[in-house]
């Protein structure tokens, strides 16, 4: 299989055309069989219920090239799970999650020669998604649906790559105490489009959003969740019903626990707490662990002892063992890896 000509080492977290996508229709209370389709186009009504009331959602996951020249997933079966908690949430009809992991790997196969070989810091990130697609002028649920998967060759999320991000405390909530935080919804990204280019124009990476009810606690950024590394060395991580419970997350606590034998805490953090942590990074498929510096709460500025050239050491290790886990070079444990080919 060759390669496309692709500079893989300097890709940014862009959207490439590939070949191949797949299109799965709902139509009168059923999914049809889906294929592999080359047209990255989308045909729909000017009333179709995403393009009003926004009726949709999405999930992000990446396939691998491994040391060894395998290509393959990382626990996918929690990306299909988490859609269908999105789809129940949003009144969508539920896409089998035995079918979705086929479809990835479908799509990865057919677009294997996007998929960045190994060591190139490159991955395919693939994004599984799916939409009202029928018309709906009155607000209810589509009758119709699509569910697609495309998949794209990116590099590192934060530009810059490992250097230690600097994050504002915004103003703005991402979610309702009872809301949509915890599913991967369009809408909830909408809503963080303004806070985002705000904070990019003032200067920062990226924005902390705080508990919407209380505005006292760390919930999570528009991408990722919240680690943080206490002075002794404990992983702790914001519980909170309202945030996107972040499969990058769950599996580094097991990591954290599991293969470095440290402590971790899934707990209520309190900003005013940020200024007691050694190291704070933030994860997610996207973001890997990108580690966080510097927060600056309107004006105040918390700097972690971690400083602003690297990555905090017990953030590296988190680092190095998950990337390792995903790259083949660590053992993982039963059922983290899916083999594509
Ligand atoms: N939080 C938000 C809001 C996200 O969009 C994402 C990305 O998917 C995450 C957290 C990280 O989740 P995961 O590790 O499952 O990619
Ligand atoms: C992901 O990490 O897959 C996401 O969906 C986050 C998004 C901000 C790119």
């Amino acid at each position: 299989m060759e390669k496309k000509n692709i500079d893989w080492s300097n890709l940014g977290f862009g959207y490439i055309e590939t070949e191949k996508r797949f299109v799965s229709n709902y139509k009168n209370g059923a999914w049809d069989e889906g294929a592999l389709v080359s047209d990255s186009m989308i045909t729909m009504s000017e009333c179709a219920g995403v393009l009003q009331y926004a009726q949709t959602c999405f999930e992000g996951m990446k396939a691998y090239t491994t040391e060894d020249g395998r290509i393959v997933t990382f626990r996918p079966d929690l990306n299909a799970a988490r859609m269908e908690d999105s789809c129940k949430r949003l009144q969508m009809p539920v896409f089998p999650q035995d079918k979705f992991i086929e479809a990835v790997s479908k799509v990865v196969e057919a677009n294997e020669a996007y998929v960045p070989p190994y060591g190139s810091g490159a991955t395919l990130y693939i994004r599984p998604y799916m939409f009202g697609s029928s018309p709906v002028i009155g607000v209810k649920p589509a009758d119709e649906y699509q569910f697609r998967i495309f998949a794209t060759p990116v590099g590192p999320y934060f530009k810059g790559g490992v250097k230690p991000l600097t994050i504002r405390v915004s103003d703005f909530d991402r979610a309702a105490p009872n809301g949509t935080g915890h599913i991967k919804a369009g809408l909830n990204y909408a809503m963080s489009l303004y806070p985002i280019v705000t904070a990019h124009e003032e200067g920062y990476d990226e924005n902390m959003y705080l508990d919407p009810k209380t505005r006292t606690k760390v919930e999570e950024t528009g991408g990722a969740n919240f680690l943080f590394i206490t002075k002794d060395g404990k992983v702790v991580t914001p519980k909170s019903s309202s945030i996107l419970p972040s499969i990058t997350r769950r599996s580094l606590m097991q990591v954290a626990k599991d293969y470095l034998g440290l402590e971790v805490e899934e707990r209520e953090v309190y900003l005013d707490e940020l200024e007691n942590f050694a190291e704070c990074g933030l994860c997610g498929t996207a973001a890997v662990i990108s580690p966080v510096g510097k927060v600056v709460d309107h004006g105040k500025e918390i700097c972690f002892p971690s400083g602003m050239n690297d990555m905090g050491p017990v953030t590296k290790k988190l680092y190095d063992t998950l990337t390792g886990i995903q790259m083949g070079r660590i053992e993982a444990p039963e059922g983290w890896i899916h083999v594509i080919k």
